[in-house]
């Protein structure tokens, strides 16, 4: 878990370990200490079957709560988005191809509106469930009809096809935003993004990774089932590993392109401690026609 910073390395079975942009990309999961497999090992009890219900009907809610407290301060703008995914530039055929894009649940805005910034030559949807996220993203001064179609959605149970026209985008991003949604009904939400994704279009894809700190930082009372937590607030959170967001998004109809690992630490400076997170960050394809 946390140490000082000037001891602690991020600690793993080493398969395939590339430093790219001070980041380590990582094929094998993160290797636990002994204090931290202890500690996962002994958090057996769940949450109660009649609570679990409450959260995911008020799942909506919860984050349109979250919006209403934090408003557009929670999340930093996502400017990795352009220099990590430079896949972006590459979806392109030629060089002024307009590109098409939804950002599927888009919070307020932190990762479409840096890319609008930056001239891309780019339409982006956006869509979120929370109504009050959505009024936010629309209500940016960089928000424009003329680039941007903004719209409340399920992604578990509302048709994107009612907003965007079938197999017509050509890039997806899905930030942190799977691991929201209950286990039981990721499948249902990626299927719904295939259908608007062109052949041979792709999804990038950042979330939680297998034994992420904010994961090991769950205190007992907060698991949900098998690497599932709810946060005080009632949002909840799934841990990814490669296997399982593979296989979810193969058999919803994609193609694995990259699966990796991404580990960094990050420095909680008023503590002086470093905390290692793991980040899953992948790319699917839907098989071209
Ligand atoms: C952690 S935030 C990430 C927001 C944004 N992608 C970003 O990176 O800043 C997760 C977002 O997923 C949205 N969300 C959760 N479940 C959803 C669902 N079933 N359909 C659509 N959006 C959902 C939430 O409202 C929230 O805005």
């Amino acid at each position: 878990m946390a140490q000082p910073c000037k001891q602690t390395s991020v600690e793993s079975n080493t398969l395939l370990a590339i430093s790219t942009n001070g980041q380590i990309k990582e094929l094998n999961v993160r290797t636990l200490t002994e204090e931290e497999l202890e500690k996962l090992k002994n958090d057996r009890v769940l949450v109660s079957e009649f609570k679990q219900q409450k959260l995911e009907k008020e799942a909506q809610k919860n984050w349109d709560l979250f919006y209403k407290r934090n408003t557009t301060n929670f999340f930093k703008d996502r400017h990795w988005t352009t220099r990590e995914f430079e896949e972006l530039k590459a979806c392109r055929e030629f060089e002024s191809q307009k590109l098409v894009l939804l950002e599927a649940g888009c919070g307020v805005g932190n990762c479409i509106f840096p890319l609008l910034e930056e001239d891309l030559n780019i339409f982006v949807y956006a869509c979120d469930f929370s109504p009050r996220a959505v009024e936010f993203v629309k209500q940016n001064p960089l928000y424009s009809t003329e680039r941007c179609l903004a719209f409340q959605c399920d992604l578990t149970k509302d048709d994107l096809q009612a907003n965007i026209p079938t197999a017509s985008v050509d890039v997806i991003t899905l930030i942190f935003v799977l691991s929201a949604i209950h286990p039981d009904k990721m499948q249902q939400a990626l299927e719904n993004l295939c259908k608007v994704l062109r052949p041979g279009g792709v999804v990038l894809f950042r979330d939680y990774g297998l034994y992420d700190h904010a994961m090991l930082r769950f205190k007992s009372g907060n698991k949900l089932g098998e690497n599932f937590y709810v946060r005080q607030d009632g949002t909840r959170s799934f841990f990814f590993s490669r296997e399982d967001l593979a296989s979810l998004f193969e058999k919803a109809g994609f193609q694995t392109v990259v699966n990796e690992y991404v580990l960094r630490e990050t420095v909680n400076k008023k503590e002086g401690l470093c905390v290692p997170r793991v980040f899953l960050q992948s790319k699917f394809r839907k098989p071209p026609n």
